[in-house]
Parts: C-alpha cells; structure tokens; sequence
C-alpha cells in the first residue's frame, strides 16, 4: 500500500472539527476508496484548550499556519481559517511554494486570488481542491470541471447561500420577521462571521463568480458582479410573489449574451412549479444549461459544518487517489494562464421580466399614468393589479406590476419617471423575474 497521505488542518471551527470527525470515523472506507491511509498530522488553531469533540491528542500543534502551511509533517494543506487576506492568504501560497497540495472552503480567497494561486499551483505540479467553496456538498466543482467536459455552457444559476435561502423559506412558510429567520440561521451555524456577507449577496457573489470563471473559462472577475441583497424583502413582496404563482429565491446568475458575461445576485421571483422554487431552507441548488447536455440540476445541503466537510474529505481522497502525471487537470478547467480576460455586459442591458411593487397615494389617475410611464418606455405588462395597503392606510394603495420582456434600462427609467411625478409614498420595490424550468 502507497505511504499514508499525510494532512495538516488550520482553522478548527465547527468545520475543521467535523473534518477531523470523518476522517477518523470513516478510516477503514477511505482506505479502502483510496489505497492507503489519510493521517491528520498536523494542525493550527488559535485556541489549543477548546473541547472540540476530537481526539487530536497525537497531532503537532502549530501557531502559525503558514509553518503548518511549509511543514514537511504534511502533504496537503487543509486551509479552513476563511478571509481572503491575511494568514489564509499567506498560507495557502506558502503551501503551494512548497509542493504541497491544498485543499480550501475559502470562496472569498478564491474570488479574489484563485487565478494568481492556480497559477502556482499548476506551476508547481500540486493540486488546489475547493469543491467545498461552492454550494457546501454538493459537488459542482467536478461536475463542471470534469463531468461535462465539451459542454458549453449557456447559463448557470442557483441558489448559492443557505442562510438567505432558509431566511426566505421560514418568512414564507411562518410569516416570521426577517430578524427572527436571521437569528435562528445564526444559531444554527449557517451564517457567516459577519452575516451582511450573506445577506446583502455577497457570499453569493464569490461563489458565483468562480462558477463564471468554470463556466465560461473567463478569469474570475468577482468585482464585476451586479449584487443586490435580501434585506428589503418584505412579507408584502412574498404575499404578492405568492399570489402571482412566484416564489422569491436570492438567486446567483452567470449568462453568457451577445454583449458579454452577464453575472448578477439578487431576488428572483421564480415560478412556484419550477424545480428551483421547491428548493427549501438550508439546501443549496445549482442550475447549469449546456448545449450537449441540456440542463442539469444539482441540489444539496448547502452550509454546515457536515455538508462542508462531506466536500472537503472527498477532495483530499482525490488527492490520496493522484498519482503523479494522473490528476484531474487545471484549476478552473483551463490553464490558468490561458483563462480569457473577462468581458462584462452592461447590468442596463440585461432582458427579462419584471416585478414592481408601488405604494402609492390613493387619488384619481394614479393608475392610468402609472400604466402611461410603462407605455412611454416600450414596457409591455403582463398583469397590473391594485390593493388596498391595509385598514390602517386608507389613502394609500399598492400597485403591482410583471411585465413581458423588457430591459433593466427601461424599467430603470419608467421606475425613475413615477418617483418624479410624485405618486409613490414609499420607495418602488423591483425584483427580477428569471426563466426557470
Ligand atoms: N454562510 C454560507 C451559507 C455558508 O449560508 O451558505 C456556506 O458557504
């Protein structure tokens, strides 16, 4: 049997922890899968005394990971400290300097560095898995990467953040507050470090962003992503959405246009018969449309600490099972040098239906130049409805628009148009429509 691959883990949070659990309690079937042993010899964490429910009794103990990073204790490097400066940073770079293979959950360091890392990964021959930075378990990494190798793929979208998608679930299935759905996801460990990285969007944005880069074999272009969280999601909009046959999903999606690589987070409204909108809570969903395949859906628990280190335990048996001259190709599909320089289409230009929710004083012609401002920028509405706001606000009435296929620049504008004429009491709520099968 191949000599033990040996592991070195920095960052021993509620992930860390459960990946030393597998890796221990799943020994005999790893060995099996893989053809030898995978060893924990090597940790860093900041708190050595902290009761973690593992035995880590025989390990060495580095302070700093950057030493565990360069260790000849280690094969591979297992980078769970998250951030994307800093000692993740600096470690992971060490590690791959070093010869060794790394294996991250870190989305936002691959956002933001995955190119320059993936160029010295390759450089150096090791390899630089992160099946667990995108969508928790599910394994869309080696489906895109490996799986639909000569597919190209037209759009990929999908629900990327468990906290904001079981924020949305409990708000629609309770009617509960949007602080009370943040809250329990926090406690139930969902929510990042700093929760306004999940929702304002953009732990969805990073995840997207190496997705395109899969996808579309761009570099990754994280900064050029249109985002827009779900913090101003009412019941109102969720009680509308219903009554429209619509659910609204925090929704992450790549398109390739005539103009460019579309990327955009934000609220969706989604058929409620579509696949997408039966996806509920914590669980994660990822859309791919090729032209070979067709379109595929995975879905799958999309954050805890189990789910995050399902994925980050298969990553090292891949690279237990590596041999030299037999690994599973670049980084990101593509060599990293020859990724293409992304090519943003303009966020205006974007095509799609619309939802627009008014609030607006009760009074007479209110409707009729809400429908002409429609009217005057080429917007052809699907439906226009009017409701009473409430017993408590009688001179005020809420309009709701879905319109056919337009443009954001048109919406942008006739939205613009009606703030002016000073018919809103409240400011306009629009929340895109996307297809969805
Ligand atoms: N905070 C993330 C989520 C964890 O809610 O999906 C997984 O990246």
């Amino acid at each position: 049997m191949a000599e033990s691959l040996r592991v070195g883990i920095a960052g021993l949070g509620t992930v860390g922890a459960s990946v030393v659990r597998v890796l221990t309690e799943k020994a005999a079937e790893l060995t099996r899968q893989c053809g030898r042993t995978i060893t924990v010899t090597a940790v860093s964490a900041r708190n050595r005394d902290k009761d973690r429910g593992v035995d880590l009794s025989t390990v060495s103990w580095f302070e700093n990971p950057v030493d565990l990073a360069r260790s000849n204790e280690i094969d591979v490097f297992i980078e769970l400290i998250g951030g994307d400066e800093g000692p993740a940073r600096d470690s992971v770079r060490a590690a791959l300097e070093a010869g060794r293979h790394v294996v991250t959950a870190n989305k936002a360091l691959l956002a933001k560095h995955g190119v320059a890392l993936a160029e010295i990964a390759e450089k150096k021959g090791v390899l630089l898995n992160y099946e667990a930075a995108v969508a928790g378990g599910i394994p869309v990494i080696k489906t895109m990467r490996e799986a639909m190798a000569g597919n190209s793929v037209n759009r990929v979208f999908g629900i990327l953040n468990g906290t904001c998608n079981y924020i949305l679930t409990r708000m629609e299935a309770e009617g509960l507050s949007f602080e009370a759905c943040l809250k329990d996801a926090q406690r139930l460990g969902y929510a990042e470090a700093d929760p306004t990285f999940d929702i304002e969007g953009n732990d969805t944005a990073h995840k997207l962003a190496i997705l395109t880069s899969l996808a579309f074999g761009h570099k990754i272009a994280a900064d050029d992503i249109y985002l827009e969280g779900i913090s101003n999601i009412t019941q109102a909009d969720i009680r509308a959405a219903a009554e429209l046959g619509y659910r609204i999903k925090l929704l992450g999606v790549a398109q390739r246009t005539e103009s460019g690589i579309e990327q955009r987070v934000h609220p969706t409204m989604v058929p409620t018969a579509s696949v997408i909108a039966q996806v509920h809570g914590v669980t994660n969903a990822v859309a791919i449309e090729t032209d070979i395949l067709g379109e595929l859906l995975l879905s799958g628990p999309g954050a805890g600490g189990n789910a995050t280190a399902s994925a980050v335990v298969g990553d090292i048996a891949d690279i237990a099972k590596s041999r030299p001259g037999f690994q599973h190709g670049p980084v990101f599909g593509r060599p990293a040098k020859e990724l293409k320089p992304y090519k943003k289409a303009q966020m205006r230009s974007h095509a799609g239906g619309y939802f627009i929710r008014l609030t607006v004083h009760d009074r007479v012609g209110v409707f009729a130049s809400v429908a002409k401002r429609m009217a005057d920028n080429d917007i052809s509405l699907e439906s226009i409805v009017q409701h009473a706001v409430g017993p408590e606000a009688v001179d005020k009435k809420t309009v709701i628009l879905v319109t056919h296929e337009t443009t954001e620049a048109a919406v942008r504008k006739a939205v613009e148009a009606i703030t002016k004429d000073g018919h809103l009491t409240d400011k306009a709520q629009v929340i895109r429509i996307e297809r969805a099968g």
